[in-house]
């Protein structure tokens, strides 16, 4: 049942390209339109949506914080993406024409569920991304694009968290298809990509064993540390998640911008400090900025991991370890980017003897508050 693999995790792990790719089977066209005839909402309500409400738990939380970069993007339409938990418990101004999206890969989440209820009574639209067919929340949303990992055992999440970027994404270019808005040349171009995208998704997996290597050595540190900006930023966040429930360290993501606001404090002699780094083509800015960011903390000692596009030559003299990633647009850089972070949690939770499919105090699905 675990294919050969020590762990359920690690099974799901070398299973993310399949799940990536069975995900948008059948949802692009030969064109490269999105069909999504499946999300049952009218074209028609689509083009008056005049704002995104993103509600999830967790690692879906974070798959909802990129979603929010890319949805803006490319459609224009303001976009917030807010803890079910918050949400729940607060009085959000929505109406008919909001769109809010739950995204669960259980569909039993009830913070989640009860901030779709939340959601309902006022009007809204709700679309669920779900990973389990069938499960609650699907069945009490308006609509449904489901998410398909397969069944995923380990309580961490992995490839339904991949999945769900991708869901993500294919939403934001049928909102941005449906409307009409910024539909031009950039679009296709990424449509492209997404489709490419279980092939570099693959050949991130292939190179994995220094990360392996690098984890072992830091099996007695206290403390870790996740930089990132733009989508980097919630790659960061999923970084630090999966180490704290999987390793039981102290693991925290920043924004790398806020480091001058109080983290940077925090740096000193030897603490190792994860910057994922945007790529250089593109947006250049974020990408400088990041570059002075690794310098700044490594002259106050930090021992610095940088996960950087192939090629990038500009941070490689500042990278204690280099982790090189494929290639991609900045948007979908977080499918390649948080794969060696996957890889770095499981190991460092092996190397110091935890349980890894069942980490202690937590439940696959969290059916209570
Ligand atoms: C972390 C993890 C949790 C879940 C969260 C939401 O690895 O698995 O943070 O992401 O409990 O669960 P779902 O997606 O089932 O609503």
């Amino acid at each position: 049942e675990k294919g050969g693999y020590d762990y359920f995790m690690l099974k799901e792990i070398a299973e993310q390209p399949k799940a990536v790719a069975d995900t948008l089977l059948g949802r692009i066209d030969l064109a490269g339109n999105l069909c999504l005839d499946e999300v049952r909402i009218p074209a028609s309500v689509l083009r008056e949506v005049s704002k995104v409400v993103i509600v999830a738990c967790g690692t879906a939380y974070h798959a909802g914080m990129i979603a929010k970069y890319a949805i803006e993007h490319w459609t224009r339409i303001p976009c917030e993406t807010e803890l079910a938990s918050e949400f729940r418990y607060r009085d959000p101004i929505l109406d008919q024409r909001t769109l809010v999206i739950a995204i669960s890969q259980s569909g039993e989440t009830m913070d989640t569920l009860m901030a779709l209820r939340h959601a309902r009574e006022q009007g809204a639209k709700v679309l669920a991304i779900c990973n389990t067919n069938g499960s609650t929340i699907p069945r009490e949303s308006d609509a449904v694009l489901y998410t398909h990992a397969g069944p995923e055992v380990a309580v961490a999440s992995t490839k339904a968290f991949l999945t769900q970027l991708v869901a993500c994404y294919l939403v934001a270019l049928y909102l941005g298809q449906v409307r009409g808005t910024k539909w031009g040349d950039e679009i296709l171009s990424v449509i492209r990509e997404l489709s490419e995208i279980a092939t570099q998704v693959e050949e991130v997996l292939e190179t994995m064993e220094p990360v392996r290597e690098l984890a072992r050595t830091l099996a007695d540190k206290n403390t870790v540390l996740f930089l990132g900006r733009h989508v980097g930023y919630p790659v960061a966040l999923e970084g630090a998640l999966k180490l704290k429930e999987l390793a039981y360290m102290h693991a925290e993501g920043f924004a790398a911008g806020e480091l001058k606001h109080g983290p940077i404090a925090l740096i000193e002699q030897d603490v190792p400090v994860v910057v994922v780094v945007p790529s250089p083509r593109g947006r250049s800015v974020l990408h400088d900025k990041i570059v002075s960011n690794i310098q700044e903390i490594r002259a106050r000692g930090a021992r610095t991991i940088v996960i950087a596009e192939r090629g990038d030559e500009t941070v490689a003299p500042y990278a204690d370890h280099l982790i090189e990633i494929p290639a991609t647009p900045t948007l979908l850089q977080p499918l390649v980017a948080t794969v060696p972070l996957q890889v770095f949690a499981c190991e460092l939770a092996t190397a110091r003897g935890n349980e890894v499919d069942q980490p202690r105090n937590l439940a696959k699905s969290v059916t209570v508050e």
